[in-house]
């Protein structure tokens, strides 16, 4: 994955003209330099743990950026928000967490009752079938300075699990972080399911998105290809859907 999709998110929020909805927000990595760049995010977060450290992080940014961003600690499955998001991100393979597709059809469900007519949005995920040579092996993931004098790191091994018709792996992450306030390590162990773009675009279809392209990378030009890192699908309601909602507005709102 690496942390360098931070960039490719900041392009996005600043071309979106409404507030943001992360689902699976963990302790921000995201979500700061999303609001920092002037977005209003709203940080959905399943793990206490991990939304506890998102809000403590917050506590160190400057009123405007700490104004900009909700967490809301829940299970984004059964979130139901009155507000409709110009841009609604699933980042760093958060929807692969969900190991059938069943279940990621509900994580599309929810994005479709939360998007804007007007809206777009992206869901990123790493790119098919794993070489065989990358399982069973630590492999360097990224690291990213987070704050002042706080470094991070993150190793991951896969390995497969369960019946190879399932597409399913384990992910392990082992994340190191210095800071001056000491040093901590820790694991996190999670079934993944992996997809193919074809497969992926068939599961956003059928959940009632055009899927406008899958980008390969993070520079959000080139479509996807076999030798391609990431699977970035770009997500918007139908043509029906979209000028549907711009009938029924009234004239002097459009
Ligand atoms: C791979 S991390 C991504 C964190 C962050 N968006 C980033 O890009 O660094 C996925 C996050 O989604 C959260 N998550 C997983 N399943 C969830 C669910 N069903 N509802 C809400 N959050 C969930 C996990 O706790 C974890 O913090």
């Amino acid at each position: 994955m690496g942390l360098v999709d931070i960039p490719y998110y900041q392009r996005l929020v600043r071309a979106a003209t409404g507030p943001v909805l992360e689902l699976g927000a963990g302790t921000g990595r995201l979500t700061l330099p999303l609001a920092r760049v002037g977005a209003t995010v709203c940080a959905v977060e399943r793990d206490p743990a991990m939304a506890a450290q998102l809000r403590r992080r917050l506590d160190d940014e400057s009123e405007q950026v700490r104004a900009r961003v909700e967490v809301i600690e829940a299970e984004m499955c059964s979130l139901r928000l009155p507000t409709r998001f110009m841009l609604v991100i699933v980042p760093a393979n958060t929807w692969l967490l969900f190991p059938t597709a069943a279940e990621r059809a509900q994580v599309l469900a929810v994005i479709h009752a939360h998007l804007h007519p007007q809206g777009r949005a992206v869901l990123d995920i790493f790119n098919a079938t794993p070489d065989e040579r990358v399982l069973d092996r630590w492999i360097e993931d990224g690291h990213a300075a987070l704050d002042a004098g706080t470094n991070v790191s993150r190793l991951v091994r896969l390995r497969r699990i369960g019946q190879p018709e399932l597409q399913q792996l384990e992910l392990t992450s082992r994340y190191e972080v210095d800071s001056p306030r000491g040093s901590l390590r820790w694991e996190q162990t999670q079934p993944l399911a992996f997809l193919t773009p074809a497969q992926g675009r068939a599961e956003c279809q059928a959940a009632g998105f055009e899927v406008r392209h899958i980008h390969g990378d993070y520079t959000g030009r080139t479509e996807v290809g076999p030798h391609s890192p990431r699977q970035l699908y770009q997500l918007r309601l139908p043509i029906g859907e979209r000028t549907a909602a711009l009938r029924s507005r009234p004239k002097e709102d459009r």
